[in-house]
């Protein structure tokens, strides 16, 4: 019996079928997510006021899950976060791995949330034949690149996992950890006995970062204080469908997920992109002249085989890369159009739509390589700094309390200015207010207008009772009974002290 080649797509591993092409509406179907529909992508014109980024105009970010209900809660004054990541495992990267941190960028712009970048140095150890402390390494020379990309850094947080894992992080992975078992782990991902067991347990440190409380400086330490859109590349479903299906189970929400297509390797869609062989990809860190010769030597073409050929039928689009690429990197919808309409045709030939390529990607890549080299340790560290936040949200939340900061911002102003201090005028303030950090809503620095409280109250109470309500309603109790206290015990001093007034009277 003959069986059909199947696709395979996991985090490791990605073939197509027969024809070696990624079906991806079948791949949708398989994984149980949905194709991001024109309306939707209006609507996020409409809520965010920008122009959506032309990965998501032409399709490349073709599929999601429950981006319409973070969509949803943001059109009524709700924020979220961010969440993506990168495997360190190699020292350049090519331009397919900017692509979801191009992305992500933009979305961060538009929407104007925070966002966190995990650094899987540990899986790559785990999976490649690298040491830790290379992984480790690579993982700061690779953030550099991401830095680059244009993060502000006052709302992005990279961490790599072997430096920042602590104990509110450890603790979401346990949890989570609890929740699947090993013949689950098989289907998701496709563990053999074979599989060493640090990678039969990593499943749940790709996850955790979903739950806001993984950053307790950012975010606080309510798992429900914010909810977590990723964008990923769609072979990184596995992980987050696992994430989903536990989410309720720790107590927090599922993250919702924006999905691309794979970006076609230079030398066809079915072929990879390695390491091992240079001209398979474009780098970072590729000059000017290696860009003109990969592209004009060894993009595969969809072109007719002879000038003659190629009058005659025009080009498949379906197959040339450097007409894929375009579609990526060309910002100009009106140009593009128009290549594709000339080159698909015959009126343009393989070279001329090679030449355009190579101009519009040199001068892409020779300014990521100048902004690469502005990234010097010191700039690294401000994105690495895991004491740095609750400016976080002081910026991201001004325009809902810009009253209420000012005010309060010029008490701090009094206080010295150190991060430090700063934490602890919140904490004061959050005090004074009688919230607490466990408190629906009031995260470290969160917002705290009627409106978005309000939101949140209606959701809360439509959602099922979870730990972290429990132990905040508790918490307050504590709280109220402390307060009760302390002015009865005022009460009995004034009363005490009336007495004694009145006897020396
Ligand atoms: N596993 C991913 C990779 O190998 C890295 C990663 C970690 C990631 N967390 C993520 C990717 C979240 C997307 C979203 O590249």
């Amino acid at each position: 019996m003959t069986t059909e080649e199947e696709q395979v797509v996991t985090p490791w591993d990605v073939s197509g079928g027969a024809d070696g092409k990624i079906d991806y509406q079948k791949l949708v179907k398989e994984f149980g997510c949905s194709e991001i529909s024109e309306e939707l992508i209006s609507r996020i014109e409409r809520c965010t006021k920008t122009k959506a980024h032309p990965f998501l105009r032409r399709g490349l970010f073709f599929a999601h899950r429950e981006l319409d209900e973070i969509v949803t809660a943001y059109e009524k004054g709700e924020k979220f976060y961010l969440y993506t990541g990168r495997g360190p495992s190699s020292e350049s990267l090519h331009l397919g791995h900017l692509v979801p941190f191009q992305f992500t960028k933009w979305l961060q712009d538009a929407f104007k949330v925070p966002l966190v970048i995990q650094l899987t140095d540990d899986e790559k150890f785990l999976w490649k034949d690298l040491q830790l402390e290379d992984c480790r390494r690579l993982a700061r020379e690779n953030a550099k690149d991401i830095v680059a990309c244009g993060f502000n850094p006052e709302t992005t947080f990279i961490f790599a996992d072997a430096s920042y894992m602590c104990p509110s992080f450890y603790v979401n992975m346990v949890k989570i950890a609890k929740c699947v078992t090993f013949n689950q782990a098989k289907g998701i991902f496709g563990f053999t006995g074979d599989s060493n067991i640090g990678q039969i347990g990593f499943p749940p440190v790709q996850a955790a970062p979903s739950f806001p409380d993984c950053f307790p400086h950012m975010f606080g330490m309510n798992k429900k204080s914010l909810k977590c859109l990723i964008p990923c590349a769609i072979d990184q479903d596995p992980y987050f469908r696992m994430t989903r299906d536990v989410s309720h189970r720790i107590g927090g929400y599922k993250p919702a997920l924006v999905e691309s297509r794979f970006f076609p390797a230079l030398k066809g869609e079915s072929g990879k992109m390695s390491a091992s062989d240079p001209t398979s990809a474009i780098y970072v860190t590729d000059t000017a002249k290696e860009i003109k010769n990969k592209i004009n030597k060894h993009a595969f073409s969809g072109g007719g085989a002879t000038i003659e050929e190629q009058r005659e039928h025009g080009a498949n689009l379906d197959v040339d890369v450097p007409w894929k690429w375009l579609n990526f990197f060309l910002e100009d919808d009106e140009k593009l159009k128009e290549i594709g309409e000339k080159y698909g045709s015959g009126e343009m030939l393989t070279g001329e739509i090679k030449q355009i390529l190579v101009d519009v990607l040199t001068p892409m890549v020779e300014e990521h390589q100048k902004r690469r080299a502005l990234v010097t340790d010191e700039v690294l560290d401000l994105y690495f700094n895991p004491k740095k936040t609750p400016k976080v949200f002081l910026d991201l939340f001004r325009e809902y309390e810009e009253k209420e900061f000012g005010k309060w911002e010029k008490k701090v102003a009094g206080d010295s200015g150190d991060d430090d201090d700063l934490c602890k005028a919140l904490e004061e303030k959050m005090k004074l207010e009688g919230a607490t950090e466990n408190e629906e809503g009031c995260a470290i620095g969160a917002p705290k207008s009627e409106d978005w409280l309000r939101i949140r109250k209606e959701r809360m109470q439509q959602d099922a009772p979870t730990e972290g309500s429990k132990s905040a309603l508790k918490k307050a109790a504590k709280i109220k009974a402390a307060a009760e206290k302390k002015a009865a015990e005022k009460a009995a001093k004034a009363a005490a002290r009336a007495a004694k007034e009145a006897a020396a009277a």
